[in-house]
């Protein structure tokens, strides 16, 4: 049962976030007709906006910490903007598995909670100030590593290969 809803919870977000690995193109060149999932511009005019009403995010309290960080390592890799899938999966990569329960609460807040992928990137880079909601470690984590003080080329999401090495 959980394992269902883990799947279907999987299966919707991917439908509704759009798959970066796949939309190198779309984000830029605008090949995709029916936008209005998460990652519209704000200033989009909405125009060819087509209604998917987003399920509300709802805190999992009894999903396995496991599960939990699984989950949410595919969500940061599966974002409705590249920059996004980047930012968010080396940050997973660097985090996931250090954050605390309370952390990883945090964490799912601030990616699944917000529709518009746009404001998670604004608050990283601080082109705009956090809401107080999801204001945090986390929140603080996040903009000191998209600072990129250690001078990464962030080109890509990381290969999942790294998973590996850690299990051994
Ligand atoms: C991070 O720093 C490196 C080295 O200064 C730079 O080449 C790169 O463009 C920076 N940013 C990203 C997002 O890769």
């Amino acid at each position: 049962m959980l394992l269902l809803t883990l799947l279907h919870s999987i299966f919707l977000s991917q439908l509704l976030t759009g798959v970066c690995q796949a939309s190198w193109r779309p984000v830029v060149t605008g090949l995709v007709s029916s936008r209005g999932y998460r990652g519209d511009a704000p200033d989009d005019t909405k125009g060819d906006l087509i209604e998917i009403p987003l399920p509300p995010w709802e805190e999992k309290p009894d999903e396995p910490t496991a599960i939990k960080r699984r989950r949410l390592l595919y969500e940061s890799r599966k974002r409705g903007m590249l920059e996004n899938c980047i930012l968010l999966s080396l940050f997973a990569k660097r985090y996931l598995n250090t954050m605390s329960e309370k952390q990883l609460l945090q964490y799912d807040r601030l990616i699944n909670e917000p529709s518009n992928d746009w404001d998670i990137y604004y608050w990283a880079t601080e082109a705009q100030p956090t809401p107080e909601v999801y204001q945090g470690d986390v929140m603080d984590l996040l903009k000191e590593f998209t600072k990129n003080r250690s001078h990464e080329q962030r080109l890509d999401a990381p290969s999942l290969e790294y998973l590996e090495k850690e299990s051994h």
